[in-house]
């Protein structure tokens, strides 16, 4: 049997696990088409917490009722890719050439412009209704998907909303569910760039319980035929904390030392499958998410590393020898990159696993 972990992302994993009726209120939208809570949802969540994957299963969930998907990211120009994905739905649906006006609007360069001048906004409008009261005649609907919307543009993401906001009113199947990091979102949602999507549906994202990744190992491993017992399995599982990411890499590697140890893991080989996956977690998570955090946000990080739980952000400003307010331009910045977030009234804790470790373990740079 083929290693079954996705230690990577925007893979689904072999068992998904604590996600059980998360969807559910998306899936009950998905049955009544139009005008429904579930359909609008919103997914936060820090890195490497399962966003994008569950996603993955909106879109799926929607195939299996016969709708039509579009999945996108928010890469500068998302809002022309939906537009031009939904003109070939379009045409796909529709008998005949398409009209001369959505290819005028394809030839205009569509494609490349990052913001709609008004009367494109209209044809989009006006294609976007065709597609979906063709869609609503089959009984299906389409399913727009948008992943890191903390990186999405503000104009695009206020046209985008607005034209989906026209098509919930006119009671035509649509749904829109978006990922992104949890600060950024919430400051989405409080610049009013997207003010329909306060009445989404949320998700936010937590780490897995362990006793579930400690079952799902045995039974995963118990499926190959291979040994390991519960008390390693707990050991191993402890070790991810609960993180998502963590719990690929390391079921990912114990499975490499089962197949090389003629399927039973020891103690030993499971203490390296553990030490492997933390070191490609650093590698793969935390290096490049402190690669671009600035010599003093750095010191904030330092700051932070030295307790075990929570920070107070007093004592972090004053081990870093910085203003209250100044620190507390560290902080926003820090919550922002999705590095820390916030523990309640004045505390703050780190929102990636192994950060601090990796923090301690290393000096600062001169
Ligand atoms: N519920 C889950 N149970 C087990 N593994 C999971 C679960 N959700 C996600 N994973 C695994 O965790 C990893 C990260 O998932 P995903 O890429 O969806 O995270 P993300 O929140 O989108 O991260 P980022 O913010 O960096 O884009 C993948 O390897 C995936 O297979
Ligand atoms: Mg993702």
């Amino acid at each position: 049997m083929e290693n079954p972990f996705r230690p990577s992302f925007g893979r689904t994993p072999p068992q998904l696990l604590d996600r059980t009726d998360l969807l559910g209120e998306f899936a009950y939208g998905l049955s009544i088409r139009s005008g429904v809570l579930g359909l609008l949802t919103i997914i936060t969540g820090a890195r490497g917490i399962g966003k994008t994957v569950m996603l993955n299963e909106a879109e799926d969930l929607a195939r299996e009722q016969g709708w039509a998907v579009i999945s996108e990211t928010s890469t500068s120009g998302f809002l022309a890719r939906i537009a031009d994905s939904m003109r070939v739905l379009n045409d796909e649906l529709g008998a005949g050439p398409p009209t001369r006006r959505i290819t005028a609007f394809v030839a205009a360069g569509f494609g490349v412009t990052t913001q709609l001048p008004p009367e494109r906004q209209v044809e989009f409008r006006t294609l976007g209704e065709q597609l979906l009261r063709r869609l609503n005649e089959k009984k299906t609907g389409l399913l727009v998907t948008l992943d890191e919307i903390q990186d999405a543009n503000r104009d695009e993401l206020l046209q985008l909303a607005a034209v989906i906001q026209h098509f919930v009113r006119d009671g035509l199947p649509i749904g829109f569910v978006c990922a992104g990091l949890p600060s950024a979102v919430s400051d989405l949602l409080n610049e009013g760039v997207a003010t329909f999507l306060r009445r989404a549906d949320k998700i936010d994202l937590h780490p897995v319980h362990v006793a579930e990744v400690e079952d799902s190992y045995i039974s995963l491993f118990s499926t190959a035929g291979f040994t390991l017992t519960r008390e390693i399995a707990s050991k191993a599982a402890a070790a991810t904390t609960g993180y998502p990411f963590l719990v690929q890499l390391v079921g990912y590697f114990l499975w490499r030392e089962a197949e090389q140890g003629a399927g039973i893991v020891t103690e030993a080989a499971a203490g390296q499958a553990i030490s492997a996956a933390l070191q490609r977690n650093i590698r793969l998570v935390v290096g490049p998410a402190i690669a671009h955090a600035s010599r003093r946000d750095m010191d904030y990080l330092r700051a932070m590393a030295v307790d075990e739980g929570v920070s107070g952000t007093a004592d972090i400003a004053r081990r870093m020898e910085a203003k209250l307010t100044l620190a507390a331009n560290y902080r926003a910045r820090l919550i922002d990159a999705g590095l820390i977030e916030s523990a309640g009234h004045g505390e703050v804790r780190f929102s990636i696993p192994g950060l601090r470790e990796h923090l301690r373990s290393t000096p600062p740079q001169g």
